[in-house]
């Protein structure tokens, strides 16, 4: 046994009398005997115009469907069962500006009318089932409407997070076939605009499918409009086409919801395409049944919809659930750092799901901020996008939920669309483990060769169970998506993580194995950033590293080989630095540089990763027999 696994947190007696699952054994050993017939008896809590046939079929495995032969819709779970019950009149959405004195909010009554309006828009747009409809929206109410009218009228949405380049966004836009980008004239970045639309204008520029954009006024800044092909949102809203009642498309359970675009070894992004039925029963159950989320639950989920995690739980698992969410389109430290501990106390939040790097950061600006809000209102605590050190669990734990809150971990990933693993909370917690698979899901640690590895001992990690909000495809790429996920083992779902699992069976997630770096729990591929580097003319060759980093987990490392004629400075770092930022986005920014004469490479050329990630650090290079020229 490793020291940290013997700091145990046992579960408060009112969280267990209350927890919809009191015992947890039972429900996860009864779903092991049956997983099938687990996700049966919770699908049918939701709503389907037609029954199932099968509740999963394996027939042409790893590409798997769920509930194959039903119909339904995500949004008349998610809505439309709302509004024939009391909860018709409950507050659906809470949406509060960077401005914190702009406040909108939705009854689940009036976000259907919002959802409408958007869904008979677009539907008069000519947009059809099926078609990708891109989404470049910032924290903003209309970034709901807009995927949850996509999904109404059985369109595919594409969100793009609105923090991504000209150049990201269009190679998206192209991939994806979009007619339709629906945008805002900006964002609020701490206080400064950040131009959606003009980065909007660059990307569609040769697009030769868009032929709509819709642009929501929000910043209320000047902006360029095409008179044929850009509208104002508001006008479009006064238009007679807008009006009435939009029915929701009745689509089959394995009909695409959306797609999203992550991040890969290679240059070139996955498209994950998730589907209407299944996702819809892992995002619902999830929350329910290891989150505990409940009727009168404020779930306020920090997580940009950009991300799984924004569509996952801050859109679809609270409005599945028929909870009130909150959503805040600031950053956690401005104006203040305390901002969120405000809204918090402001708002009564009981349900508070964040990252790490979002925790460790706030942690370093003292208790002080924090301790001057009351934050009794909070239930339960979730952590979610990287490993989180058990420092910062400690001080989310004591300082933030005041000893009464459990910490739920979960461990997913966007191909897998829910937790996968998580501590629920009548759990024992174990600070910097991410605890148990989920209920019907059978995680394990293996080595190369596909074979368990001791307890306590790192290995590959790898899921057992289909489970129904799994991705189905990688978007027009069905070889790439069984040749990353399930072709190194046969049957064994390949996640990219390392781990070990400990004698309770808590599984503790070490980092990635592949070239995916998370930083401040970003999804990077050091691919992307090598590519954004190399259309810099300075530079010749570039190889990315992640190194270990306090408060973002992992910083971003560049080794670069420069062009004849240019030389190493302090300017020039500068200069790489914005121009990474500039082709892919902000949150790629490069934080250190080394200019080497020669990358160390293999003789069959591959860059040595672990001799760069050595040398950062001032370690030992190791074995360096098979380096080219050693
Ligand atoms: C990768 C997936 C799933 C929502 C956000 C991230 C890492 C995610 C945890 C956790 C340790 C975690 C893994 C995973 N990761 N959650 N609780 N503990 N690591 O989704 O961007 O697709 O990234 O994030 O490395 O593979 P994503």
């Amino acid at each position: 046994m490793t020291p940290d696994q013997q700091d145990v947190y046992e579960p408060p007696q009112n969280i267990i009398d209350d927890a919809w699952i009191q015992d947890w054994r039972a429900v996860e050993a009864a779903a092991a005997a049956d997983p099938q017939g687990y996700w049966a008896e919770r699908a049918s809590e939701l709503q389907w115009s037609h029954p199932w046939d099968k509740v999963l079929d394996d027939s042409e495995a790893p590409f798997y469907k769920w509930f194959t032969g039903a119909r339904t819709n995500i949004v008349s779970n998610a809505i439309d069962r709302h509004l024939t019950t009391a909860r018709r009149n409950k507050l659906a959405l809470i949406w509060v500006g960077e401005d914190t004195s702009k406040v909108r909010t939705f009854s689940y009554f009036s976000l259907n009318r919002e959802v409408e309006q958007m869904a008979n828009i677009l539907k008069a747009m000519g947009v059809e089932k099926g078609d990708v409809v891109t989404i470049y929206l910032p924290r903003i109410p209309e970034i709901f409407f807009a995927m949850l009218a996509a999904a109404k009228i059985g369109a595919v949405h594409s969100v793009i997070f609105a923090g991504y380049s000209s150049e990201a966004l269009s190679t998206r836009i192209d991939d994806s076939e979009s007619k339709v980008v629906i945008t805002a004239d900006g964002s609020w970045v701490n206080g400064k605009v950040f131009p959606l639309k003009k980065i909007v204008d660059e990307a569609v520029r040769f697009s030769p499918t868009v032929e709509n954009v819709i642009v929501v006024r929000n910043t209320e800044t000047p902006v360029t409009m095409d008179s044929v092909r850009d509208h104002w949102y508001h006008e479009l809203a006064r238009l007679p086409i807008a009006k009435g009642h939009c029915p929701t498309v009745q689509v089959d359970a394995e009909d695409p919801l959306f797609i999203l675009y992550t991040s890969g070894s290679t240059g070139k992004p996955k498209a994950i395409l998730h589907t209407h039925g299944g996702y819809q029963v892992g995002t619902y159950t999830t929350l329910r049944y290891s989150f505990d989320i409940k009727e009168e639950d404020r779930w306020w989920c920090t997580a940009d919809p950009g991300w799984i995690t924004g569509h996952s739980y801050l859109v679809y698992g609270p409005l599945l659930n028929g909870a009130t969410v909150l959503m805040a389109e600031g950053n956690p430290t401005y104006p203040y750092p305390d901002i969120w501990w405000q809204l918090i106390e402001h708002y009564g939040v009981t349900g508070f799901y964040t990252a790490p790097t979002a925790i460790r950061t706030l942690m370093r600006f003292g208790d002080a901020w924090v301790t001057k809000h009351d934050l009794s209102s909070l239930r339960l605590l979730g952590s979610v996008g990287e490993p989180i050190n058990p420092e910062a669990w400690r001080w989310f734990h004591h300082v933030v939920g005041g000893d009464r809150c459990p910490i739920i971990d979960t461990w997913w990933q966007t191909e897998t669309g829910m937790f996968q693993i998580t501590t629920v909370p009548t759990m024992d917690q174990k600070p910097g483990s991410a605890g148990r698979p989920v209920f019907g899901q059978q995680a394990a640690v293996v080595d190369e060769a596909g074979d368990e590895v001791p307890v306590g001992t790192e290995g590959f990690l790898v899921l057992r169970n289909p489970w129904p909000a799994m991705m189905r495809t990688l978007f027009k790429d069905p070889e790439r998506y069984r040749q990353t996920y399930w072709a190194k083992y046969p049957g064994l779902y390949l996640t990219g993580d390392s781990a070990r699992q400990d004698e309770d069976g808590y599984f503790w997630i070490i980092g990635r194995t592949d070239d995916v770096i998370k930083v401040s729990g970003h999804r990077l591929g050091t691919a992307e950033v090598e590519s954004a580097l190399v259309s810099h003319p300075a530079v010749v060759e570039a190889a990315v590293i992640g190194l270990p980093h306090d408060v973002k987990g992992n910083s971003i490392h560049c080794s670069v080989i420069l062009a004849n004629g240019f030389s190493p400075s302090k300017e020039l770092e500068e200069e790489l630095r914005n121009h990474v930022a500039e082709t892919l986005s902000p949150i790629a920014k490069p934080d250190g540089f080394d200019f080497p004469e020669k990358l160390p490479k293999t003789r069959s050329g591959k860059i040595m990763r672990r001799v760069l990630r050595a040398r950062a650090l001032g370690q030992d290079e190791g074995d360096l027999s098979t380096l080219e020229n050693s």
